[in-house]
């Protein structure tokens, strides 16, 4: 076992010198001696976009959606923050990255995601061609773990380290500062996370060469749990609840196991606490609009604005008592899946929408083309969207299918607050409705193009189908499995087992 690791180890090593030698070989801006663009990745945690998440966000749609590009069509590869972030990381399907959940033992920030997949992860490359990077807030849900090499862990690639220790919060945290520990407590103008990360992030700025570009991820812990509003925010939309339509306190009666299990409707305790939960959600979303603000004026003041892309997106989507589940993601509907995804940069004009389907994967394979890298030399599935975004600068096709997968969370004992339920489920809070299970495990093939067209298989033992028309049912009332042409089931199955399986290039060009 051990040997059977050093070996693979070793490879990956080998493949790594491959690859620099090949990125030594830039394109055409980097040999003429112009100074490649700076970029910047901001990424919230569950923030929705089918539910209304971007609507608080005025200030960043002005600033980065007018400025550039809002994609209407843009999905993560996987709903759950470790799986999610590990795709963005390494441009790769989740069964490629092997990060199947948010525990240790799901590789979420595992040793064997620091030996196998974080060497080959897109920041990597960009430090190689001496951009000086920054992280800044929330990582991978179990980084800094004493199992996983603690705080003294930095990923490589990265000049300014400072990451949180384990999941969102707001107050009460530990970061690693470049491999140290430090504490923080609960005082707003010291502490407030989102606040302290555009801080961290302007310094980086001031202190930077000005010779070599620079790459910055910025990850505030908004719009997740526990919610902790900034104090000037806290009685903000005070009257705003969840959207009461589409799916809302739906029965999930034709759909897989668990979203037949909830109460139908939801009790008037579960909607009260969705609705808590909402609003607080876009409290805590102001303070990121202004962290936008604030980022876009520096760069202008260190007349940077017209030399960096900006990238604003979250890990995935969220819902608030569609199909009577009352808060979480984890779900292969669209409330969960779909993603905001605003840019601006050089050569992307000004207020376009595209409906070009983009997935989270394809971030770290745009982020390279803009820095030049040659991408038939990156080992990622993923495919670059500056084509769509700026035509000027690339020509390309954008994808035909894609594929969405995820692994359910469970819990091999019972949850004692809710004994009525038994073994094997999740995430059961509030009300004892329970958000996930073991056999939540699907994967489901999306088309945009030709027809709008979802088709998922569980790895339940009823191997159960989910099929929708998003054309004429786009709140997913409907499971049309047993209306559809099985024809066109056949190959929506074929699509599937191909795409279960691709790497690199065929996860491209499935037909
Ligand atoms: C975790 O990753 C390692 C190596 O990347 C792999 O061998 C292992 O199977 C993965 N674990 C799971 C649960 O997928
Ligand atoms: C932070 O921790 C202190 C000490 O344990 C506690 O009193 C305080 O309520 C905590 N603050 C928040 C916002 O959780
Ligand atoms: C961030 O900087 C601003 C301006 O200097 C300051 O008012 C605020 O207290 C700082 N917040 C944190 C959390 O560091
Ligand atoms: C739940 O709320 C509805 C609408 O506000 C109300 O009519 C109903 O009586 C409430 N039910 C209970 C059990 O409180
Ligand atoms: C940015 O603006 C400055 C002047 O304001 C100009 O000299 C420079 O060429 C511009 N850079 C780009 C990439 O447009
Ligand atoms: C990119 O890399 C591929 C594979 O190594 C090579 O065949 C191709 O010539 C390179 N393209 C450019 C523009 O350097
Ligand atoms: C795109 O392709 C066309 C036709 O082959 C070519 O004329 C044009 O220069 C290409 N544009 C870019 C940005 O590569
Ligand atoms: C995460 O994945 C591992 C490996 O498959 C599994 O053993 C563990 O139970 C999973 N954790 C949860 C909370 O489902
Ligand atoms: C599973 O449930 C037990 C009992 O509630 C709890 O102590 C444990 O932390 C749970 N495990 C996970 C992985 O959530
Ligand atoms: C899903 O798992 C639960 C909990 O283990 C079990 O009760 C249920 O029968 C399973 N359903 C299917 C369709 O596999
Ligand atoms: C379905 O799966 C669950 C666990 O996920 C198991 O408890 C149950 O016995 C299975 N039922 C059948 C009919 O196989
Ligand atoms: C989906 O709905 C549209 C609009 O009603 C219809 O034209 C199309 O044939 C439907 N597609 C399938 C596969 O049912």
């Amino acid at each position: 076992m051990a040997s059977a690791r050093v070996g693979q180890w070793r490879s990956s090593a080998r493949i790594v010198s491959c690859v620099l030698v090949a990125l030594l070989t830039c394109t055409l801006r980097c040999s003429e001696g112009v100074k490649l663009s700076n970029i910047i990745l901001i990424l919230t945690d569950d923030q929705d976009v089918e539910m209304g998440g971007m609507t608080p966000m005025k200030k960043t749609k002005e600033l980065i959606g007018d400025a550039g590009v809002t994609f209407s069509n843009a999905f993560t590869a996987t709903p759950l923050c470790c799986p999610s972030r590990s795709s963005i990381l390494t441009g790769k399907y989740p069964h490629n990255h092997l990060v199947r959940n948010n525990s240790i033992s799901g590789n979420c920030s595992s040793t064997a995601w620091q030996k196998e997949a974080e060497p080959f992860a897109f920041p990597v490359y960009l430090n190689k061609l001496r951009y000086q990077t920054f992280y800044g807030g929330k990582y991978l849900n179990q980084y800094g773990s004493k199992d996983a090499g603690g705080v003294a862990h930095v990923p490589p690639g990265w000049d300014q380290w400072h990451a949180l220790v384990g999941n969102s919060k707001y107050y009460n945290y530990t970061l690693s500062v470049n491999g140290k520990e430090e504490k923080h407590g609960d005082n707003y103008e010291k502490d407030y996370l989102t606040d302290l990360v555009l801080n961290q992030s302007l310094h980086f700025l001031e202190e930077r060469s000005p010779n070599h570009p620079f790459f910055m991820m910025l990850c505030p812990p908004s719009p997740h749990s526990p919610w902790t509003a900034a104090p000037q925010y806290q009685q903000s939309f005070s009257d705003v609840k969840a959207p009461h339509d589409g799916s809302f306190n739906m029965p999930g009666k034709d759909k897989h196991w668990l979203l037949r299990q909830p109460a139908n409707p939801m009790l008037n305790s579960s909607i009260e606490y969705l609705d808590n939960a909402y609003r607080r959600r876009w409290q805590t979303l102001l303070s990121v609009d202004d962290m936008v603000e604030q980022l876009i004026n520096k760069l202008d003041s260190i007349k940077e604005l017209n030399n960096t892309y900006i990238f604003y997106t979250s890990d995935h989507g969220y819902h608030t008592g569609q199909f009577s589940l009352p808060i979480d993601k984890r779900q292969l509907y669209e409330f969960d899946i779909r993603i905001p995804l605003l840019v601006r940069g050089p050569g992307i004009k000004p207020k376009q929408t595209l409906q070009s389907p983009v997935l989270n994967i394809d971030l770290s394979m745009t982020i390279l083309d803009i820095a030049g890298v040659n991408l038939s030399t990156v080992s990622m599935d993923g495919q670059s969207f500056l084509p769509q975004m700026a035509p000027s600068l690339r020509n390309g096709t954008e994808r035909p299918f894609f594929l969405i997968e995820y692994t359910g969370e469970g819990n091999s004992s019972e949850d004692p607050s809710c004994p009525k339920l038994g073994p094997g489920l999740a995430e059961c809070f509030p009300d004892c409705v329970c958000e996930d299970a073991f056999n939540n495990t699907y994967a489901c093939v999306r088309t945009l193009k030709d027809a709008n067209l979802q088709y998922c298989e569980f790895a339940d033992n009823e191997s159960f189908v989910e099929v929708y028309n998003l054309t004429s049912d786009p709140h997913q009332l409907e499971n049309i499995v047993k209306k559809v042409d099985p024809a066109l089931l056949q190959i929506m199955n074929q699509r599937l087992i191909k795409l279960e399986s691709c790497t690199g290039d065929s996860c491209r060009n499935v037909k």
